[in-house]
């Protein structure tokens, strides 16, 4: 009997890490979009520059939405957030900005950025119900309806 309770006291306490990590992983990678979209805000170029620099803020300014929410919500379930520069490059599932990307390949990099992000945040959604905690696993299922919103846009504008 006490094994048993020991066991699941253990599986409460590793759905909880786990979902730590899981935030933490959103956190990192938010932070490393945020900067990497200003770079193309910064250095977008051709005839659709005015559009894109503005999509581009557009989505950092979400970006930082996001990074500022899932921290909060860490803190607020009793998880540490990561909040340097060195962990979010650790952690974040992209990478950041490189080389000199055309327009097209600067939507298409954002495009694939935001796949591997929906697919995290579902991750983090059984992570969220694994540790009994609905609310966090909402507040992710948001984001992903957000995310996969401009990915179908992001890919029009690519002819996709
Ligand atoms: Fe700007």
């Amino acid at each position: 009997m006490s094994t048993l309770k020991n066991t699941n006291t253990n599986s409460v306490e590793e759905a909880a890490v786990h979902l730590y990590e899981a935030l933490n992983r959103q956190v990192a990678t938010w932070s490393v979009l945020y900067t990497k979209l200003h770079h193309f805000h910064w250095y977008v170029k051709g005839p659709h520059f005015f559009r894109l620099h503005a999509k581009f803020e557009e989505l950092y300014d979400e970006a930082a939405g996001h990074l500022d929410t899932i921290a909060e919500r860490l803190l607020a379930i009793g998880g540490r957030p990561a909040a340097t520069m060195a962990e979010y490059l650790q952690l974040s599932i992209v990478r950041e900005a490189e080389g000199q990307p055309s327009a097209e390949e600067m939507v298409a990099t954002v495009v694939s950025d935001l796949k591997l992000v929906a697919s995290d945040l579902a991750t983090g959604m059984e992570s969220a119900e694994s540790a009994g905690d609905p609310s966090t696993a909402d507040i992710l299922n948001g984001m992903r309806e957000s995310v996969d919103k401009h990915i179908w846009m992001l890919n029009a504008f690519l002819g996709k």
